[in-house]
């Protein structure tokens, strides 16, 4: 392995606001002068195998990676939009360090810069694949992408016992557990130290953790809920009571269906409706109605929603209908625009900017503005007071609603030609009421 070590990144983190400072600081011919973190780990390209070798023998679980995330990882045009604004809005210094998980192999390989991905080869396009995670000997911290990379001939995972003819294999406790995750799936602002995505300090401090129930127990089991998937990883392997499935199912369904992969789409869809339920209570006290609405987490190891939830949107909506099935009260529905109600109760985080506004963008994060997010097994409650304007009955129904983008910002970046953002129901419940 050769160690190229660049610039002290305390330093380079310092002069984050002052990239031209930066510049005039570092030598003007190297090309990482302005980056905000560095690749330390650097390996010759070719280093790292590209996927396709690795189908002879696990064609199920290469079938699988390649629709998850995790393939899409670099290519996705959501990334491409966030990751292109926020190389704009910094002069470049976030390039290496949104590359480093979203396409490690290319910024362990020195195909970075430039930041346009002109220099990657075929592997380090596909995102997060299979020699980047099966190469990995250490952890050296739980954020910011701190895996140990030794490409070669040694794959490590769970097992250890197999035989293979192609390579060797280790068993690593870490692929078992959530720290293999939470290195990627938790993310830190580099300077300000905001928790931009804090999947893994959630789940490792909720009660899944404690009950020894890992990211791998729910997302590479192949339904939701801590499932199985009996038989063999090769065809020339052993045969096995659970073989780890490899789609990493989120709540990506319209990411997946642009994709093409409805059957991933359908499965990120059963994934959001398993995590929350819904429960209404009523109460009319002359032509006043309380509806209370509470909404459990009951399906995910870590918050509702959770990971990059600064750009996407979980919502409650609400509507009151009359006897004659004339709407009385509503509030989260979506406009002609395909907006949401601004006035929603939504769930999701906000950053605050240096001026105190609050903002989606994760590199001008200098703290917490809003945050709303329901924890693994708990509850969030809101109590709508709505007028019922005549005696009689009516009907409370009430949708907790996702959608893994703003139509806003899909807005800004493709304007008029803007496709239309799907919304996925989560979880529904009814109720009648009685003003009498
Ligand atoms: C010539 C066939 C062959 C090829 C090609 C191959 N493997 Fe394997 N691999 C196997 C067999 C057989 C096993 C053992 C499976 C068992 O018995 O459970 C295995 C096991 C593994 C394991 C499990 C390690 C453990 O915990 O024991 C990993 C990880 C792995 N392979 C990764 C890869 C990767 C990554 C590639 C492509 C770069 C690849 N393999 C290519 C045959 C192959
Ligand atoms: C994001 C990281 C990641 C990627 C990408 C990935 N794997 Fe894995 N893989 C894991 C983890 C973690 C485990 C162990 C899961 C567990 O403990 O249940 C595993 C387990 C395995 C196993 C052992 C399965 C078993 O249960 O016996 C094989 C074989 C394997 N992976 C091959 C591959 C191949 C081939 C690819 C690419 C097509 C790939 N992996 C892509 C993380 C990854
Ligand atoms: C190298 C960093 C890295 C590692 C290691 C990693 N992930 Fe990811 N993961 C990502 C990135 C980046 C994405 C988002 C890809 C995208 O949508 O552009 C992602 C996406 C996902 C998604 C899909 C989310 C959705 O919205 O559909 C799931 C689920 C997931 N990861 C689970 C896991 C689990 C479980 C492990 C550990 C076994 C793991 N990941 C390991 C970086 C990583
Ligand atoms: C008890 C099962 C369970 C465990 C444990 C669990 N998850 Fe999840 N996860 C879910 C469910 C259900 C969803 C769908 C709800 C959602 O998207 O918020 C989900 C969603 C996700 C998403 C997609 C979020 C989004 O909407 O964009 C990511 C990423 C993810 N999990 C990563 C992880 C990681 C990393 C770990 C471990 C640190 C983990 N999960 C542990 C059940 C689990
Ligand atoms: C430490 C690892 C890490 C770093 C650094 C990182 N990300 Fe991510 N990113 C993730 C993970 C994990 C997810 C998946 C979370 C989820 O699905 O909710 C993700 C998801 C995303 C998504 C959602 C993609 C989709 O398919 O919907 C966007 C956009 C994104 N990241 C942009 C960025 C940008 C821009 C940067 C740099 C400023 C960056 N990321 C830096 C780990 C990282």
């Amino acid at each position: 392995m050769v160690s190229k070590s660049l610039v002290s990144l305390g330093v380079l983190a310092f002069l984050f606001f002052m990239p031209l400072t930066a510049l005039t600081l570092l030598a003007a011919e190297d090309p990482l002068a302005n980056q905000l973190v560095v690749e330390k780990q650097q390996f010759a390209p070719g280093s790292f195998e590209d996927p396709g070798a690795c189908i002879a023998c696990h064609f199920d679980i290469y079938e699988q990676w390649s629709k998850s995330m995790h393939a899409y990882a670099w290519e996705n045009k959501w990334y491409q939009d966030d990751y292109q604004l926020a190389h704009r809005e910094t002069d470049g210094a976030t390039d290496v360090f949104c590359a480093a998980c979203h396409a490690p192999i290319a910024a362990r390989t020195g195909q970075l810069p430039p930041h346009d991905g002109s220099q990657f080869d075929a592997t380090s396009k596909r995102g997060i694949s299979c020699d980047f995670c099966h190469t990995v000997t250490g952890i050296e911290r739980t954020y910011n992408m701190g895996h140990v990379s030794e490409p070669g001939p040694m794959k490590y995972a769970n097992r250890g016992d197999g035989e293979s003819p192609y390579h060797g294999v280790v068993y690593s406790k870490k692929h078992t557990d959530g720290v293999f995750c939470g290195s990627c799936h938790n993310v830190k602002h580099p300077v300000t130290d905001v928790a931009v995505i804090d999947t893994y300090d959630d789940w490792l401090s909720g009660p899944y953790a404690e009950q020894g129930i890992t990211c791998q127990n729910c997302h590479m089991t192949p339904t939701p809920g801590i499932g199985s998937n009996p038989g063999k990883s090769s065809p020339i392997g052993l045969e096995r009571d659970n073989v780890a499935f490899h789609a990493f199912v989120g709540g990506s369904v319209m990411a997946q269906r642009n994709m093409g992969n409805e059957h991933q789409a359908q499965l990120a869809e059963e994934m959001l409706k398993a995590a929350a339920k819904l429960s209404l209570e009523s109460m009319v006290v002359d032509n006043q109605l309380a509806l209370t609405v509470h909404v459990d987490n009951v399906g995910a190891g870590h918050k509702i929603p959770t990971g990059v939830t600064y750009i996407r949107k979980m919502w409650l909506e609400v509507q009151l209908v009359d006897d004659q099935g004339d709407i009385v009260y509503s509030s989260g529905l979506v406009d002609e625009k395909n907006h949401v109600d601004p006035d929603a109760v939504f769930y999701r985080l906000l950053f605050k900017d240096r001026d105190g506004n609050l903002t989606g963008k994760s590199w001008l994060a200098v703290d917490i503005g809003y945050d709303r997010r329901i924890p693994a097994q708990g509850r969030d409650t809101e109590v709508y007071s709505i007028e019922l304007p005549a005696t009689g009955s009516y009907r409370a129904d009430v949708r907790l609603m996702y959608r893994s983008l703003a139509q806003e910002t899909l807005d800004f970046h493709d304007g008029a030609e803007s496709e239309k953002i799907e919304s996925i129901e989560m979880a529904t419940a009814s109720v009648t009421i009685e003003r009498s």
